[in-house]
């Protein structure tokens, strides 16, 4: 049987989602979603990797690179609001894929959403936890380093993994519980804590725009083009986009939108919203913020944990530096929170198909959330986060990304041509070219991704393949039909 025979009807999943007995509780409105949306995303691209990717690659044209990143996801957000919806049900591109590709498919879009928002909230913990440890050192507060740090890290030029004496990443990890205690609680409570967080980050991130335009030196952006220093991605234009690759990162969140759908009081209309709304506000203060932090500091002093600090140092207002940190702080705070969520929402739909155990379905009597992988999600994320380095992490789950923001495109250029009547009310504009566009941009950054993480990507791609031979295929609601059919066929 082919995988696209086993694929059931959009109208049909959408009604066994709504009859799902103790369903999750509608309680977000567009502002709630849209603010879910800037709660993903802002984090550590901006705070930490804008001034790496203008030091090493880019220079002040990173400004650039900020730009191609954001139009690559736009394509990606079209793509993500046309099927959030056709289909407005939880598990985001695991329910398209599940629609319309078959469980099998689905399954491995499932497994490599995992590291996508598992491997989210455990990179934001650990850029976190450096953030508040800087913060308490300012003042005067010293945390132990053992304490604070991954007991493990990769190294690159020997390929192995080597222990680095510190014991465990102690505030990656309450981070995480805090973020697992509330999810736990209510979505309700959830989005109204994202959206406080939210006001502050951003108000932040405007008080660095504003004030650090007052002391932009416009010889820093002298060449803003720094010339290619002989290799590729060394500045030049190659530098330009190898600054996209790098910060593409800084963008990846909005799609979190999707995974509240069945939490959305009217996912059709507010769904495209949250996804657009909060992309759009994003990439303009990230060009801003590129703009300003280029403008304020030579860019090759940028190449520091904290550059955004270092603007504020080099502005003189002393003042503002322990605010930007708290922001900093805040605004990580989030990405861990509603990328936490994207993931239980995924899981518990995948378990609701019967492709994980049927605890992980189960829904809170009281607070109407799904506990039992809330609580399993955040225990891993937990482990991720205290004993892993944030580069290593920080590119699989780029990968991870990537190639769910292209199976979306796929999914909608596909459906076009296969389900062309199904009601969409959003339509992605220029199909084919916006699907085709994304794609193609999705594969260009995962090819400049490096070699090992190919490898570590595939690796678990193949370990999904056995999960599901192994457990899944028999277990799954559709195995029921399956062995009917059988059955069928056999009289
Ligand atoms: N966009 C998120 C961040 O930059 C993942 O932290």
């Amino acid at each position: 049987m082919s995988v696209f025979a086993r694929a059931k009807s959009i109208e049909r999943l959408v009604a066994e989602a709504a009859s799902r007995p103790h369903s999750l509780k509608r309680a977000l409105g567009p502002l709630d979603l849209a603010m879910l949306g800037v709660g993903a995303i802002i984090g550590v691209g901006i705070f930490v990797l804008t001034g790496q990717a203008a030091a090493e690659y880019a220079g002040p044209a990173i400004i650039f690179s900020f730009l191609l990143a954001g139009v690559a996801s736009a394509f990606a957000a079209l793509c993500y609001s046309e099927m959030a919806t056709m289909l407005p049900i939880a598990g985001s591109v695991y329910s398209y894929a599940y629609a319309t590709m078959g469980e099998p498919v689905a399954w491995l879009v499932g497994w490599d959403l995992i590291l996508q928002y598992s491997l989210a909230p455990a990179m934001v913990s650990v850029g976190w936890s450096g953030y508040v440890v800087s913060l308490l050192g300012d003042l005067g507060l010293r945390f132990s380093a053992r304490l604070a740090s991954p007991p493990l890290a990769y190294d690159s030029a020997h390929h192995v993994w080597r222990l680095t004496g510190a014991v465990v990443n102690l505030p990656a990890a309450l981070i995480v519980l805090a973020a697992t205690i509330l999810l736990v609680v209510g979505i309700r409570e959830s989005a109204t804590a994202n959206t406080i967080v939210v006001v502050v980050k951003v108000a932040v991130v405007i008080a660095f725009i504003l004030a650090g335009a007052f002391f932009v030196h416009v010889v820093n952006w002298r060449p803003f083009i720094p010339p290619n220093g002989g290799s590729f991605g060394q500045f030049g234009w190659s530098g330009v986009l190898r600054g996209a690759s790098v910060v593409f990162l800084a963008y990846v969140g909005f799609d979190a939108v999707t995974t509240a759908a069945q939490e959305s009081k009217n996912p059709q209309r507010d769904l495209p919203v949250g996804v657009i709304a909060s992309l759009a506000v994003c990439a303009l203060l990230y060009v801003l913020v590129a703009v300003v932090l280029t403008g304020l500091v030579p860019y090759a002093r940028l190449n520091v944990p904290d550059p955004i600090a270092v603007g504020i140092n080099a502005t003189g207002l002393a003042w503002l530096r322990p605010l930007i940190k708290i922001g900093a702080i805040a605004g990580l705070s989030t990405v861990v929170l509603v990328t936490l969520l994207a993931q239980t929402r995924i899981f518990w739909v995948m378990a609701g198909d019967g492709l994980l155990p049927q605890a992980m379905a189960k829904v809170h009597r009281r607070f109407r959330t799904p506990y039992v992988t809330t609580i399993g999600t955040g225990a891993g994320v937990m482990l991720l986060g205290a004993l892993f380095p944030i580069d290593v992490i920080a590119e699989l789950m780029s990968m991870g990304t990537l190639l769910a923001f292209a199976v979306v495109c796929a999914i909608v250029l596909m459906m076009r041509f296969t389900a062309p009547a199904t009601p969409r009310p959003f339509r992605a504009p220029w199909v084919p070219f916006t699907p085709v566009a994304g794609m193609l941009t999705c594969f260009y950054l995962m090819s400049g991704l490096p070699g090992e993480t190919w490898v570590r990507f595939v690796v678990w791609l193949a370990a999904g393949v056995v999960v599901y031979a192994t457990y899944g295929r028999s277990h799954s609601v559709l195995a029921d039909s399956r062995n009917v059919s059988v059955r069928g066929d056999a009289r």
